[in-house]
């Protein structure tokens, strides 16, 4: 795990959205996992940006989406579909017919619409690049804590937990679903590269348990300890419950100073 930790959400983004750019620049095809949720916004404000200025394009870009709520119609302004459409397919040049959300319409079957999104992802050679936020319960995707670390797209019932934290989006006598449809464990971890984004100290103790704490299905993102490409990027207050912290302002020190000398050590994705 590279642990990247920044002074503020604003860096954090400017991070991701220049991992994305290098990414782009390299592979104009590239396959891009996205997240929902307040995480990320700031992170497509900025590839919003960076695409108007001309240094970026996603004309030839695929997308896959982690998760989407079951019985939220994909024009329901609290479908992801629209949170994706509204925060970034409708302002760059993405072509929508490549983008994919896991929606499940009201008469099919979840189960299928796992298999096909599964199939989906496989089709299109598999996700380079997964953004991830992650749960104050441990929580990649809807994937909460106790899902089988080997899980595959499928449905899973919200905790009481994450419908509390999502409750301040939904107005008081609207529908808040309590399913959803998410990429399982494993289907993240077949991503090349992992990019999670933690801000605030409400996220302090989950980020901890996933990097420090043992290997458990009860904080799922513990899971990332066993990628080979995970980049968590923090800011000050979701690090701030981290025993090991010297080591990983040391460390990213030494990979800076490697990263001059060599290039990149290790590219999943290559170019
Ligand atoms: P948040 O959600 O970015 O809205 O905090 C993250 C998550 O639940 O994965």
């Amino acid at each position: 795990m590279e642990v990247v930790i920044l002074k503020n959400s604003d860096q954090v983004a400017q991070y991701a959205a220049e991992l994305v750019g290098t990414l782009l620049k390299s592979r104009s095809d590239a396959v891009l996992g996205f997240a929902t949720g307040s995480t990320p916004l700031a992170l497509y404000q900025r590839l919003v940006a960076d695409y108007q200025a001309g240094k970026i394009s996603f004309k030839t870009v695929t997308s896959f989406n982690l998760d989407e709520y079951l019985g939220v119609a994909p024009d329901n302004p609290q479908s992801y579909r629209s949170y994706m459409n509204r925060e970034l397919f409708d302002q760059v040049d993405i072509d929508k017919q490549n983008t994919f959300v896991p929606a499940c319409r009201d008469n099919e079957n979840p189960h299928d619409v796992g298999l096909g999104y599964e199939q989906q992802m496989r089709g299109a050679g598999g996700v380079d690049l997964q953004v991830l936020g992650i749960g104050a319960n441990g929580h990649i995707g809807f994937n909460e804590p106790s899902s089988s670390l080997r899980s595959r797209t499928r449905v899973k019932t919200l905790t009481r937990q994450t419908l509390q934290d999502n409750s301040r989006l939904f107005a008081r006598d609207e529908f808040q679903p309590k399913l959803a449809m998410t990429m399982g464990i494993a289907s993240i971890m077949d991503a090349r590269k992992i990019l999670l984004l933690a801000t605030g100290a409400g996220k302090a103790g989950a980020v901890a348990d996933m990097i420090e704490g043992p290997l458990t299905a009860m904080c799922p993102a513990s899971i990332l300890q066993m990628h080979e490409h995970a980049t968590i990027l923090l800011d000050e207050q979701a690090a701030s419950g981290l025993q090991n912290r010297d080591y990983y302002d040391w460390a990213n020190v030494q990979n800076e100073s490697l990263q001059d000398r060599f290039g990149l050590l290790a590219d999943p994705i290559g170019s």
